[in-house]
């Protein structure tokens, strides 16, 4: 059978439909779902920022466009319905295409799909006598908070109707939970998307280590990787791609991204690109001369290994605490023999004295989002003690940062930061790196670099 394949989305439409199956198995009897789709973000005057659709409303429809709504109705027979942009000959020719209610309901395999004007109309009449009312609460401001405002004037419309005999939810429950689970796991149609937004980012790094050098600007060095990640079928990146050169580095979101490359500085670079809404969240770090000094490549190896010995024990059922440990162990004693940290080596190791220059977790979920959704089950002490299950896709990111301005250190290893960042699947059995191509063992990243 050949399968109908969404509009850049890369995956089938019967993806879609079942992932709705699923959560309509997940809704109460009698219960009303409602989705809303981003919108557009205004970025000065009559200008927008490129348009990132809501990544639940995605998740269930694969639908491309603003301001949509996504009612899902649990009833003997479910229904799927969605309300959508009108046809507008004028609005099309100057702002773009609009799918239309009747090509939306054949493509998208809907139930019915209405005009965005006849949401008021309809929507109150779908809730009414429902008993549950679902929607994720609080998620993606200011979205939710203009929706949030339409669901309660939807709610008092039916409210108003009482008289008529007509009843409104008396349960409002918040499905963040739900959704989010199933995005957790990944299906194997949206591991292909993630294999493949990994390989295009893997080639992004290999150039922009090609083209770094001494005097060239770190955006020029971004446009590089964007350019790979285009030219291969990632339009846009996941994130703003970090691209910090020396003591840059050691600023964790740093996006400015607009320093001169300088000799015997290392350039660390956090990119990775999006395919059909999936994310790759990859960093690597490197010399900009293309050759690691002494102190660079201990601190370097040190972060490198520590990475290894963490993706090495993913499986079912570890946890993201037990490698922290794993990870936090290994560097406070890497330090320790470097002669940067100081003292009793087990109370180092007791204290996490690594945690002085290892400022964040070990790693995060990656999805639609690249912090995905899902949750860690931390506890009080903010250990992440969810089991790994199969399915699930992890970023493992182990650091070392040393500011210019760290002067308990020696001044040899000041100004460094290394991060290396791999996009990890669990698998029955273990373990898988998506991340194949984005060169990380020393030699390997010094020859690239001389042969470029
Ligand atoms: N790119 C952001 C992160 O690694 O978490
Ligand atoms: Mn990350
Ligand atoms: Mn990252």
């Amino acid at each position: 059978m050949t399968q109908n394949y969404l509009a850049n989305t890369e995956l089938p439409l019967t993806e879609f439909t079942t992932r709705r199956e699923r959560f309509f198995a997940s809704m109460p009897e009698n219960s009303i779902a409602l989705f809303p789709a981003a919108i557009e973000l205004t970025r000065s005057n009559d200008t927008e920022y490129p348009f990132c659709q809501n990544k639940n409303f995605y998740y269930l429809t694969g639908f491309p466009e603003p301001d949509a709504v996504l009612l899902l109705i649990k009833a003997e027979v479910n229904r799927v319905v969605l309300f959508s942009r009108e046809k507008d000959a004028f609005k099309e020719v100057w702002q773009g295409r609009r799918i239309g209610q009747e090509l939306a309901v054949s493509t998208y395999g809907l139930d019915e799909c209405f005009t965005l004007d006849q949401q008021d109309l309809l929507i109150p009449d779908y809730m009414t006598d429902k008993t549950t009312l679902l929607y994720c609460m609080g998620e993606n401001e200011p979205v939710s908070q203009t929706f949030e405002t339409k669901v309660f004037d939807w709610l008092k419309a039916v409210k108003a109707k009482a008289r008529l005999g007509k009843k409104a939810p008396t349960k409002l429950v918040d499905c963040s939970a739900i959704i989010h689970e199933m995005r957790l796991i990944k299906s194997e149609a949206e591991l292909a998307v993630m294999r493949k937004v990994n390989q295009i980012s893997g080639v992004a790094h290999q150039r922009a280590m090609q083209k770094s050098a001494v005097g060239k600007f770190e955006y020029q060095i971004e446009a590089e990787i964007l350019h790979e990640f285009a030219i291969n079928g990632a339009k846009a990146p996941a994130y703003t791609s970090i691209v910090a050169g020396g003591d840059n580095g050691n600023i964790l979101h740093y996006t400015e991204n607009s320093d001169c490359l300088k000799d015997n500085e290392m350039l660390l670079i956090d990119a990775g690109g999006e395919l059909a809404g999936y994310a790759a969240d990859i960093t690597r770090t490197f010399p900009i001369n293309g050759v690691f000094t002494a102190e660079q490549k201990a601190i370097y190896q040190l972060v490198l290994d520590s990475q290894a010995i963490a993706i090495q024990d993913i499986k079912p059922q570890n946890t993201l605490a037990h490698l922290n440990k794993l990870t936090c162990d290994f560097l406070t004693e890497g330090l320790y023999n470097l002669g940067i940290l100081k003292g009793d080596l087990n109370t180092l190791i007791e204290q996490k004295a690594c945690k002085k220059y290892f400022i964040h977790g070990l790693g995060h979920w990656l999805g639609l989002d690249v912090h995905d959704v899902g949750d860690y089950q931390s506890n009080q002490k903010r250990e992440q003690l969810r089991a790994f299950e199969a399915g699930m896709v992890m970023t493992i990111e182990p650091g070392l940062y040393i500011p210019l301005d760290e002067l308990s250190v020696e001044e040899k290893w000041r100004g460094i930061a290394v991060r290396i960042e791999d996009n990890i699947l669990v698998t029955e059995t273990g373990y898988e790196n998506l991340t194949v191509n984005a060169p990380k063992e020393i030699a390997e990243i010094e020859t690239l670099m001389a042969n470029s």
